[in-house]
């Protein structure tokens, strides 16, 4: 208890620093201690239901990520992604990047249960814990640790155009990459550095059939033909078949990077990252100093899950995460 209050010491001062620089939509920044006087049984109760997910199934560490992501990707961090569709409301969940795709629900809900009860009531948000949830599944594989920024509050919307629109899509060229994550305030090392959470997981045929079969200049050739196998054609045969997004899915590990350099990516995008000298460069930096990898993808993460939050007295914390309140 004593050592997690240094950390979170420490961690304060880095957050404000950091915030100083990221300023939350009303003024109001993060805050990683935000939760110590409210409730300092949240923080631990996330991570004990997230060990208990990754421990019967190492990819919902990955799923988890990628919630996280989706979520600050469309609209800032707000919890919007966890939003069920109602025959009166359309939410992100059926986007194009999301629809058969992202997982990952069920264990937010198990979450909101052990924190609410935690806490005796309803005081962390639904986006606060996908961004600690987050966290704790690169811990759990095997990732950095880092002081996660608190305090967001949830929407009371939703936009499906907007997933479909701001989440960039595995077809997508380096420039559309790039100009992708600089609409999110995000610069070209942020891309590099956090397509290194294609560390962790698998990806779907669908999302990776035409490399195997029109794009094979840029992939290795006994990758592809063991992949072909995994991912035939025509489309709509074996389209839901997963293959791993890197050799060692459950391992947040530098080999994300090594298989670029061998033209080993799954995605087009990642293979992507080849393609002009500034990326080029920083994805063999990373190759060769996985550490550094780690130091700066934990930093990257911050600003991700630091997009604009609502804080304040804007949104709300919802006390279902998939509802919005009184509805
Ligand atoms: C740079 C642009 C990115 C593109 C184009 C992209 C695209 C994709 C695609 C197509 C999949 C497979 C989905 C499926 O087949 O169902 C995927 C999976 C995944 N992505 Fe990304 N992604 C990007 C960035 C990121 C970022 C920034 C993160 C987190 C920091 C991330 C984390 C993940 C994880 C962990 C998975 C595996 C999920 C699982 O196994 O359930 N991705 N991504
Ligand atoms: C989002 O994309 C899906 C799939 O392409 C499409 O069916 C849907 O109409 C789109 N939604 C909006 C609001 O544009
Ligand atoms: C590959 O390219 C051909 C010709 O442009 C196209 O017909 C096909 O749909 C593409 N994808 C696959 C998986 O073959």
């Amino acid at each position: 208890m004593m050592a997690s209050r240094g950390y979170c010491f420490v961690a304060c001062v880095v957050a404000l620093a950091l915030a100083l620089l990221a300023t939350a939509s009303n003024g109001q920044p993060l805050d990683a201690c935000f939760y110590d006087k409210v409730c300092p049984a949240a923080l631990p109760a996330i991570k004990t239901v997230v060990e208990q997910a990754v421990a019967v199934e190492p990819r919902m560490g990955a799923s988890l990520l990628r919630l996280h992501f989706h979520d600050c990707f469309v609209n800032g961090c707000d919890g919007s992604i966890l939003l069920d569709d109602t025959p009166s409301f359309t939410g992100e969940k059926n986007a194009a990047p999301n629809a058969n795709s992202v997982r990952g629900f069920d264990v937010i809900d198990r979450i909101k249960d052990a924190v609410d009860a935690a806490c005796r009531g309803n005081v962390v948000s639904c986006a606060d814990i996908l961004a600690a949830a987050a966290r704790d599944s690169i811990v759990a594989l095997g990732g950095p640790s880092y002081a996660v920024p608190l305090g967001r509050r949830d929407s009371r919307t939703a936009s499906q155009a907007a997933a479909n629109n701001s989440i960039p899509a595995p077809t997508l060229d380096l420039g559309g990459l790039v100009s992708n994550f600089a609409s999110h305030g995000l610069s070209v090392q942020d891309l590099v550095v956090l397509s290194g959470g294609h560390t962790l997981g698998f990806s779907r045929c669908t999302n990776f059939r035409d490399r195997l079969y029109n794009e094979t200049a840029t992939l290795d050739a006994s990758l592809a033909a063991s992949l072909r196998a995994v991912c035939p054609r025509p489309a709509g045969d074996g389209d839901d078949n997963l293959a791993p997004l890197d050799p060692t899915p459950a391992r947040f590990d530098g080999a994300y990077y090594g298989s670029l350099l061998r033209s080993k990516a799954l995605l087009h995008s990642d293979q992507q990252l080849l393609a002009a000298g500034a990326t080029e460069g920083l994805v063999r930096f990373y190759g060769a100093n996985p550490e550094a990898f780690r130091r700066d993808f934990a930093e990257a993460m911050v600003r991700m899950s630091s997009l604009a939050p609502l804080t304040g007295s804007s949104g709300e914390i919802r006390a279902n995460c998939r509802k919005v309140n009184g509805y």
